[in-house]
């Protein structure tokens, strides 16, 4: 797999999301190991999870946990893996997400998900969303004295607007490595954001790249797949001989050379198919049906 950077450290350009793993709907855990193990067999490096990843009414860490069991479980080298982890959001008992930035939740989370995943320093940790009750400033400063104290050896934000990009390098500064928003073919809103870590050199890692969980698909196919409005992803699909996710996650790699996405699974089939990717190029002519949709 090409590879592409977080900061200092080379990653497999297609990482895995395992927030389906861990949430409602997860697979049972001989499927929730053997799909970490086919995506670091095909060639990822790069695991993302988060403390609120798991099922309304579960504990917090349980996702973190089935990563560290997986890694531990797994044959094959995987000292060069970065798990990246987030703090700053629970669930409720009904399934809601709740968001909580105070420094001292947001110390004792960071601490805990170390424990968790058995490293200290936590590889990539990342601010999950912005609590609008507390100034952003105050919540990066906690994550700059996590950095500072050893706990965290990079950082990164998400769902973040470009002010907030900006305040977060200049509190940070080139510690901070990654800016993870929501990006796929059907939802571009965060363009800007894109662009901007572009400039800066941060990764880039879209979330749902490939349009989300399909909550109308009982056997787990993307959103993607049913929309209408992506013929082209489709079109350039067919032609190639491989699924419209894949065309999707190489259209954005193609976007800029930081972007980094990190496409969920909850089964071997589908991580293996979205880590080819990372290998897909496509043309000029193909990028530009694509940019139109
Ligand atoms: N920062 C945030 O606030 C935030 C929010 C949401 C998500 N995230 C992160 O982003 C990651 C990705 O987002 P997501 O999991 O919501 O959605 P996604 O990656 O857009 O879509 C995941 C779905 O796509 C299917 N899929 C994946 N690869 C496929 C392929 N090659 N062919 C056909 N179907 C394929 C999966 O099916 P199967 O289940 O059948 O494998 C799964 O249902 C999450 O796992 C999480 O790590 C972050």
């Amino acid at each position: 797999m090409r590879f592409r950077k977080l900061g200092d450290v080379r990653v497999g350009a297609v990482g895995f999301g395992t927030m389906p793993l861990s949430i409602e709907g997860r697979p049972d855990e001989a499927r929730a190991l053997a799909t970490v193990h086919a995506a670091l067999d095909a060639g990822v490096t790069l695991l993302d999870t988060a403390d609120s990843y798991h099922p309304p009414g579960g504990a917090p860490g349980e996702g973190e946990l089935l990563v560290a069991r997986a890694l531990a479980a797994y044959g094959g080298r995987t000292d060069d893996v970065l798990v990246a982890t987030k703090g700053g959001r629970g669930r409720t008992a009904d399934g809601g997400w709740t968001v909580d930035g105070r420094p001292g939740h947001l110390r004792r989370a960071a601490e805990a998900s170390a424990r968790r995943l058995g490293a200290t320093p936590i590889g990539l940790y990342q601010l999950h969303k912005p609590d609008p009750a507390v100034p952003y400033a105050e919540s990066l400063g906690v994550i700059r004295e996590l950095l500072d104290a050893g706990t965290v050896r990079l950082a990164g934000v998400s769902n973040v607007d470009t002010a907030q990009i900006l305040l977060a390098r200049e509190i940070l500064g080139d510690r901070l490595v990654s800016v993870q928003n929501r990006y796929s073919p059907a939802i571009r809103e965060s363009e800007p954001e894109l662009r901007l870590c572009a400039e800066l050199g941060l990764a880039f890692l879209p979330w749902s790249p490939l349009g989300g969980i399909s909550r109308s698909s009982l056997d787990g196919a993307s959103a993607l797949e049913e929309d209408p409005d992506f013929g082209g992803f489709h079109r350039v699909a067919r032609e190639l001989g491989v699924s419209p996710q894949r065309v999707a996650l190489a259209w954005l790699l193609a976007r800029s050379e930081t972007v980094l996405p990190i496409p969920g699974a909850s089964r071997p089939e589908t991580v293996r198919d979205s880590a080819g990717a990372a290998d897909l190029d496509l043309s000029g002519e193909e990028l530009a049906v694509l940019d139109g949709r």
